[in-house]
Formats: C-alpha cells, structure tokens, sequence
C-alpha cells in the first residue's frame, strides 16, 4: 500500500454508501486495541490515508462496542472463506458490496486467486485509489441488481460468494432474484452473508431485509443448502474486555436477542 492522502470528504454521509467507511473504521479500531480478534491492519492503514470527518463518523458508529460486532461477523466469514479456499485452492471469489473491506489481503495477500470485489461505481472509484488491482485480483464497478456485470465473473470453477453487510439493505425480492441469478450461473461454491433479525431490521430505516433462520433462504432457493449459522454472540468469549463480554453472553442466552445478528454459510 502506499501512503498518499485520499480524500473521501466529498462521500454523501447519508443513504447506505457512509457505512462502508463505518465498517472499516470499526475495524481499524479494533486492530489498535491489545488483544484483537480481527486485528485488521490493513483497515487501519487505510484509515490512516483518508481525508475524512471521522470524529463525526466517531459518534455515529460508536466505536468501543460496535468494533466487536464488525470483528467478529468478519471473523467468522474469513474462518470459512479460508476453509473453502483450502479445499477449492484454484476457486473464483466473488465479494459483493466490498466496500473498502480488505478481506483480499486478509486471505490472499499476494494476489494468486481469481479474487472479483464488486460494489456500486462510485465507491470502486474510491475504492481503486486504495488498493489497486493487482495480480489476478479484479474489482466490478456495478450494482450487484444490474444484469450485466455477472457474465463477467468466470463460471469454470468452485465459487466462493461473500456479501457482508451488504443484503440487509437490499429488498426481499432483490435478494431472491440475486440468490438465482447465482446459482443458475455458477455449478458448485458457498454463498457466505450475515443476516439480521426482524426486529434489529425494524430498528433502523436502512435495513430491509430481515432473516428469521437460515432455512427461510432454503425456501427461498432450494438450490442452496444450509451448512451454518452461526450468531456473533457465539463467539463473545473472544472479547478481551470482560464487561462488554459479558453482554454477549448474556445476550447469546436469550434467543431473540442471540439472532440479531449471524453469519450464514451455504453450499451449492
Ligand atoms: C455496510 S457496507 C459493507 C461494506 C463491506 N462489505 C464491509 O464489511 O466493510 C455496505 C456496502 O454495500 C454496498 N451496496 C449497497 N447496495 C449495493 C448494491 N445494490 N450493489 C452493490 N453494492 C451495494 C455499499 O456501497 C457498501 O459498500
């Protein structure tokens, strides 16, 4: 990476573009504290580059306790995704609404997948300034409810598909037709997302799809078969600050509050 300054100031702070820049500061947060679960440093890098109001974006993402939520939902999908690409060394990966997530230099520093991010143009443009292409490494400028960018994504291999934080903001609809659209293109993968509860949905005017169990999206397309589910709270004993662990256990023992919020894993 290199060290020039970017300038993100002109990034609408409304609608769903902002909290990509949420995320990764949550994420930069957490790899600064001792003992982090994620420790993502390359999120931490980029935040050190971008010309942004991030004390404004401080009191809204309210790092301090959203930092584990973010650590450990992408924890869990890097757990899988890593597992998956073991077993499929030659597989594509397709992330869908990247954002400015790292997970590319996470799990393939160097650049050896068939690895496509894909997310809206505007945030590509930004996104590119970042972190390059390089290697085998490719980034999609599109809407992941366009048609026409799928075609591009070469079908001759295992897939391994991961939407984080990204189909909460999508309608039910557009989310079925998507879940289609990628089974019909590609023979064989897993699809890697986190799901939110109905009431968290309702919580905030953003979200618009909600997920009751996994199962509902077996019903949804029966080409995908649930393999996981598994609530962030799971994995609360990984928190290194004892009060905040104690939320999430207390949370993970009441179901209702325990599928707020759950990664979900897939195979086809
Ligand atoms: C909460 S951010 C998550 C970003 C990233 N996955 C992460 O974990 O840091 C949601 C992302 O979804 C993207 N997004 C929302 N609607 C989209 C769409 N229709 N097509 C592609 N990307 C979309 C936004 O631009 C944003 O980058």
């Amino acid at each position: 990476m290199t060290t020039d300054r970017i300038d993100f100031t002109s990034l609408s702070d409304e609608g769903v573009t902002w909290t990509l820049l949420g995320t990764l500061y949550l994420r930069a947060w957490e790899s600064r504290r001792p003992n982090p679960i994620l420790g993502d440093h390359y999120a931490a890098e980029a935040v050190d580059r971008i010309d942004y109001d991030f004390a404004k974006l401080r009191r809204r993402v309210l790092p301090g306790a959203n930092q584990y939520l973010v650590a450990l939902r992408a924890k869990q999908l890097d757990d899988w995704c890593a597992a998956f690409l073991t077993r499929h060394p030659d597989a594509t990966v397709l992330q869908l609404g990247c954002g400015l997530d790292s997970r590319m230099l996470r799990l393939d520093p160097r650049g050896e997948r068939n690895w496509f991010d894909l997310d809206v143009p505007g945030v590509i443009d930004l996104r590119r300034r970042l972190y390059p292409e390089r290697g085998r490494y490719r980034m999609i400028p599109a809407s992941v409810t366009d048609d026409a960018w799928l075609p591009k994504v070469p079908a001759d291999r295992p897939v391994l598909i991961v939407a984080e934080g990204l189909f909460p903001y999508l309608t039910e609809a557009e989310v079925g037709r998507l879940l289609h659209r990628l089974t019909d293109r590609f023979a064989t993968g897993e699809l890697l997302f986190d799901g939110l509860a109905p009431w968290a949905v309702r919580m905030n005017g953003l979200f618009r799809w909600p997920v009751r169990d996994g199962h509902q999206i077996e019903r949804m397309n029966p080409a995908l078969t649930l393999a996981g589910e598994v609530p962030i709270t799971a994995h609360g004993d990984l928190i290194p600050a004892r009060p905040v662990r104690l939320v999430y256990k207390l949370m993970h023992a009441v179901p209702a509050l325990r599928n707020s919020l759950v990664d979900y894993r897939f195979t086809f």
